[in-house]
């Protein structure tokens, strides 16, 4: 099976799109797209290199002038029109991810919207980008603020989310006047092509969108060295983000690096217990764990631990582990052979410091990418699994006795993107919003995501926000004006 069920087949291509046309380049490499539920080819895409990005990055340099001189009304209804194609081809779209990136249907459908959301929200964005004038410290001068698109965009996205993280950055970069050349993971390429193929429909203008498929090593590096890209955003590891970091000081490019996380869990005594195992089980198992903000550790005080593990081992037991496209499934295959095998190793070193398995554990058949829902009690604070992302369906679960142990636990990785905690106590929720360490926090709540909030991390998972009123900000900048002689 592969894409018999697209209502229009031409979304799906299997050649890159710059330069203004489909093409596969000089090169006759091409690289295969796996389906991780069956683990057929789907098909091919080019691997491109050095000499496309150049030819993508003069494209871009040259439709910027035209994008960024348009008035943002114009370039509003653009966006909203590519927004309005992704709905109207809803379907096609969420088939397409699940074949190629394996998570169940449903919530391939819920990635569409969550894509087009910041599509629509960017749109309208793009038309409150308000400069400002500045009383003076001089009476024969004004001073005015501008703000303008910075300019060409390099965009680098990751498997595990591959609609939205494009529309997310995308959407920010067009809607200020930018233009976008975007590399899609190569284990997806498939759903940024068909958005590339959306973009050209709704009228968005050659070269402002392009989407370059290849290994990343030599598309992005040619991207960062190139003094004419002016961003780079990057969503990854925090490994790859520091490379970029590094790299990209010789030309000083903006930058905005969405990295790893290692969000705690923590379910105080005092929580509501339904509320705290729906949250843990739908922000543990969003997407089979591949999520950077999905729960990596729980952390659990010890008057609710026996409950706690008592109702989450009844309910993450229910999940149906298969394909994607199969209607029943909630938890999908992992992406890769190295994604099964860290979970492997996570579980593995969580027994040698004392853990308890309780439920999972083992891959479904050897060989293939199904790997259940995994819960592991009593795991020790040096645990892997406490340290590290897992990246999988593996929840560690850690019995903590004080709020201040709590904290601090949580607070104890060099990464912060995501936290979530469970109180009904007001003034443990003002301690937690004071003390943890992330960029964002979910109180009561498991699934905090949203085109309306800025999405961004502290400490090592990076910096820069996407979406909200400032996710546009990234792609702009801010230029000062004196204006004397009055
Ligand atoms: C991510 O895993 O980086 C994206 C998840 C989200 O936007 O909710």
């Amino acid at each position: 099976m592969s894409f018999e069920f697209l209502h229009r087949k031409e979304l799906l291509r299997e050649k890159a799109f710059w330069g203004g046309s489909w093409k596969n380049g000089n090169s006759d490499l091409k690289i295969q797209v796996i389906n991780p539920a069956t683990l057929e080819v789907l098909g091919h895409v080019p691997s491109l290199g050095q000499k496309e990005t150049l030819e993508a990055i003069e494209t871009s340099v040259l439709a910027f002038q035209d994008w960024s001189s348009r008035t943002a009304k114009e370039r509003s209804i653009l966006i909203r029109n590519w927004a309005d194609l992704m709905k109207r081809n809803r379907e096609d779209l969420a088939i397409l991810m699940t074949l190629e990136q394996g998570k169940p249907l449903a919530e391939s459908r819920g990635e569409i919207d969550y894509a087009f959301s910041f599509l629509e929200w960017f749109s309208e964005e793009s038309k409150r980008i308000y400069g400002d004038i500045i009383p003076s410290h001089r009476k024969d001068t004004k001073i005015e603020v501008l703000k303008q698109p910075i300019g060409v965009c390099g965009i680098l996205t990751p498997w595990n989310f591959p609609s939205s993280m494009i529309t997310r950055k995308t959407g920010a970069a067009l809607a200020a006047g930018c233009t976008v050349i975007s590399k899609p993971s190569e284990l997806t390429p498939f759903s940024a092509l068909a958005l590339a193929v959306l973009a050209q429909e709704a009228g968005i203008p050659e070269g402002v969108f392009q989407v370059l498929t290849g290994y990343p090593e030599e598309i992005a590096n040619t991207l960062i060295d190139h003094p004419e890209v002016r961003k780079i955003s990057f969503t990854g590891s925090t490994q790859v983000g520091k490379r970029i970091m590094e790299r990209s000081s010789k030309t000083l490019k903006r930058l905005s690096l969405e990295l790893g996380g290692n969000a705690p869990f923590l379910i105080f005594d005092d929580a509501n217990l339904e509320s705290a195992v729906r949250g843990a089980v739908l922000s543990k198992f969003r997407n089979s764990g591949q999520t950077c903000v999905c729960a990596n550790r729980f952390l659990v005080q010890s008057k609710i631990y026996d409950s706690f593990l008592d109702l989450f081992l009844e309910t993450a037991s229910k999940l149906k582990l298969g394909n994607g496209l199969e209607k029943d499934t909630t938890l999908g295959p992992l992406i890769s052979e190295v994604a099964v095998q860290k979970v492997e190793t996570h579980i593995n070193d969580a027994l040698q410091n004392g853990g308890n398995l309780l439920l999972g554990g083992r891959r479904l058949e050897s060989g293939k990418l199904f790997f259940p829902a995994t819960i592991l009690s009593n795991v020790s604070e040096n645990s892997l699994s406490m340290k590290e992302e897992v990246f999988g369906p593996v929840a560690p679960v850690y019995r903590f006795e004080s709020f201040e142990e709590g904290i601090r636990v949580a607070n104890s990785t060099p990464v912060g993107l995501a936290a979530y905690a469970y109180t009904e106590d007001y003034k443990k929720i003002e301690a937690l919003s004071k003390h943890i360490e992330s960029g964002m926090l979910g109180i009561n709540e498991g699934l905090i995501s949203s085109e309306q909030v800025p999405f961004g991390g502290l400490k090592e998972s990076g910096f820069g926000r996407e979406g909200s009123k400032y996710g546009i900000q990234e792609y702009l900048h801010v230029k000062y004006i004196c204006i004397g002689g009055f």
